[in-house]
């Protein structure tokens, strides 16, 4: 059978985040974060849904590392919740949060499945909100101890570690965004991207430091949201829009982790609203990392807009043709995946990369027994790892791929309408059903291919 085979090792994986399945938001000692606070507001979340239960990973992890390895995941990418570890974010360390993930670090180990773990998936100490969030540069050094705290615990088995997850988005939520914690200030924003970056590099510093007993096996990185963003036409109002959005959501985060500084068309723009950089900011931000994670999802044209807020431009989703969009709105566009590799190869050079998210909410329908022929899923996927497959081939350093998600999880401020999984969970009775894409992908993990 002729194959789109990938390379020998590739690594294949699934992702969640702790704040979409864990569940127990008050449990064992856990602490309030910025997205309990802001599921708990009134108005804030579709259908006033919570991350309260969600999938209650919490109390089903050793089922959950049986089902992924059932499935064949060579590799798993979750999130640990900075609010089970420190409750207040910073001082007391609670020792049963610090314990599930030892006992989830551990499932993952005898089942041959290597753990990657993200210690900032958006779900930020409530505590330390109080004290000025991210907006404060004390948060590097919050958010270094943290990840100290993590990489002693768990620093002997975890593979790979990703400072932040998305910081575009964690910082959106300080600017316009529909995220936690829910400001509207762009400078603000700005203050939340500066110090992101910054702790970014002073948990890199923190692990290179090594621990007690030496230097850690594992890699670490970040894991940023490339989507493929293009002019809506070749007028030149247009092209400087798209460059403008390329600065605001990518660039603020690639050029300084890789080349040690911020674009200087994105500063000129700013101006007032520009973030203080100090001395020794962007060497500490530059630290080198051993590979970047790439969550792509979609691609979407830019246009120029005078009522386009701070960076005059609107944007919307382009398909290609025959595509159409996901449950979500989302156009798909599987080309997009290479382009964006194309396009970041000079900033990152030979920088290893992982796609660490890609994947579609659909609308599934279950069948009687619970499962889902979702069909729509399983192309979305095969399109965009034929792509990924030809980047690769055409000399893109990729190395491993994890889809979004491994099962049907909270998704922010959409709540649980959009199901991203190839699992289905049904939240009332936490059940678990792999629905045909996830048996599509084992196929795929098995055979490191896709059939053509
Ligand atoms: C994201 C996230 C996930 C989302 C997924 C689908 O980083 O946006 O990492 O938490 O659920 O992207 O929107």
């Amino acid at each position: 059978m002729l194959m789109h085979e990938f390379p020998e090792g590739f690594l294949w994986g699934a992702a969640t985040s702790a704040y979409q399945i864990e569940g127990a938001w008050n449990e064992d000692g856990k602490g309030e974060s910025v997205w309990d606070r802001y599921a708990h507001a009134p108005g804030r979340v579709n259908r006033g849904d919570t991350g309260d239960i969600t999938c209650d990973h919490y109390h089903r992890m050793p089922a959950d590392v049986a089902l992924m390895k059932e499935l064949g995941l060579k590799a798993y990418r979750f999130s640990i919740a900075w609010t089970r570890v420190l409750p207040d974010g910073a001082g007391p360390v609670n020792p049963k949060g610090l314990d599930f993930y030892d006992r989830l670090v551990d499932a993952l180990c005898e089942a041959g499945i290597a753990p990657n773990a993200t210690l900032d998936h958006w779900d930020f100490p409530q505590a330390l909100q109080e004290r000025g969030g991210w907006e404060s540069r004390d948060s590097v050094f919050w958010f270094a101890d943290y990840a100290r705290i993590a990489f002693e615990r768990l620093g002997d088995r975890v593979a790979m570690w990703a400072t932040h997850n998305e910081p575009f988005v964690v910082a959106s939520g300080y600017g316009n965004g529909p995220f936690a914690p829910g400001l509207a200030d762009s400078a603000a924003g700005y203050r939340a991207v500066h110090s992101l970056n910054m702790a970014h590099g002073a948990a890199v510093e923190a692990f290179r430091a090594g621990g007690p007993t030496g230097s850690y096996p594992g890699r670490i990185g970040i894991v940023l949201d490339l989507h493929h963003i293009v002019p809506a036409s070749g007028s030149e109002e247009d092209a400087l829009a798209c460059a403008r959005a390329l600065d605001h959501a990518q660039n603020v985060f690639l050029y300084p982790i890789f080349r040690g500084e911020y674009p200087a068309s994105l500063m000129e723009w700013l101006g007032p609203l520009a973030p203080e950089i100090r001395e020794g900011d962007l060497e500490l931000i530059a630290r080198p990392i051993d590979f970047l994670g790439m969550n792509h999802y979609f691609t979407q044209e830019t246009r120029y807009s005078c009522r386009g807020g701070l960076f005059k431009l609107e944007q919307s989703f382009r398909s290609e043709p025959g595509m159409g969009t996901t449950d979500i709105g989302w156009g798909v566009n599987p080309g997009g995946i290479s382009a964006v590799l194309s396009r970041i190869a000079p900033i990152v050079g030979d920088t290893p990369i992982y796609i660490s998210e890609n994947g579609c909410a659909m609308r599934d329908e279950p069948d009687s027994s619970g499962f889902v022929t979702d069909r729509g899923r399983v192309n979305y996927l095969r399109r965009h790892l034929i792509e990924l497959r030809e980047a690769i081939e055409a000399g893109a350093g990729v190395r491993g791929f994890f889809a979004w998600s491994l099962m049907d999880n909270f998704e922010w401020s959409y709540g649980y309408e959009p199901r991203f999984g190839l699992v289905r969970v049904d939240y009332p009775t936490e059940v678990r059903t792999p629905k045909l894409s996830a048996r599509w992908y084992s196929d795929v993990i098995a055979d490191n291919g896709l059939p053509e």
